[in-house]
């Protein structure tokens, strides 16, 4: 594709944004993910990693709103999101994770990430520190933040450790399929992965959050 097709694209899902009031041109990703591949039903309750500035968070929500939530993560501030938890802090952090349990009380029904670092320019560089970032998500998958059953989507920038994350990933779920949405830029080096039916984990039993201390921006 040309430069100036590019941009042409970028310019068009940029100005969709701003049209239909999404925080990022990201927000049609989600959306054309969703469509193809169903990830969310109305009362889903939802974790978004690398949340910021929350275009997903809201796509999210409008698909699982009334009964649903979505809690989001991110090292940066969220403005306040209808129907959105923000978290801010590092995923990495033990701290973070802690707190995020303790807010969504039982495991959710989908974790979506679209977490990536800032990047340097250095491909090889970004892209590690891209997969360790996703690897994170990956864990709380692992770790009972998501249910038995549940889905995951995570964005991933392609380079060599690419093939051991999703043979992890394929350990972990039943199902996994590999997505470019038109939203993402056909020479962009990231591609989405949606995996479905956690393997092993906890149940979901009931569908209220627990009433902790928090920062509830919905
Ligand atoms: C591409 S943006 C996400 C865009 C978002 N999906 C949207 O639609 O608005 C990636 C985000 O990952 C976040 N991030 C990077 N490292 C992080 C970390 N260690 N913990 C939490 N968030 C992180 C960044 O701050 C950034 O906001």
């Amino acid at each position: 594709m040309s430069h100036r097709r590019r941009m042409r694209q970028r310019e068009f899902y940029y100005r969709e944004a701003v049209r239909e009031g999404y925080r990022s041109r990201a927000s049609y990703k989600l959306i054309q993910i969703n469509a193809k591949f169903n990830v969310f039903k109305i009362g889903n309750y939802v974790i978004d990693v690398g949340a910021a500035p929350g275009g997903w968070s809201q796509v999210a929500s409008n698909f699982v709103i009334p009964t649903g939530k979505v809690y989001a993560v991110d090292l940066d501030y969220l403005e306040p999101l209808d129907n959105v938890i923000a978290i801010q802090g590092d995923i990495t952090d033990p701290k973070t994770q802690e707190r995020l349990k303790t807010l969504i009380g039982d495991p959710v029904d989908v974790i979506l990430s679209d977490i990536s670092p800032k990047v340097s320019g250095n491909w090889s560089t970004d892209h590690a520190r891209q997969i360790y970032l996703t690897e994170q998500a990956l864990r709380l998958c692992a770790s009972g933040f998501l249910k038995r059953g549940g889905k995951f989507v995570c964005k991933l920038f392609m380079g060599d450790l690419y093939e051991d994350f999703v043979a992890n990933l394929k350990i972990l779920f039943h199902f996994v399929y590999f997505y470019k949405p038109k939203a993402s830029r056909k020479g962009s080096a990231e591609i989405y992965a949606i995996a479905k039916g956690l393997k092993k984990g906890p149940l979901r039993k009931k569908k209220k959050p627990k009433k902790v201390e928090g920062k509830d921006n919905g």
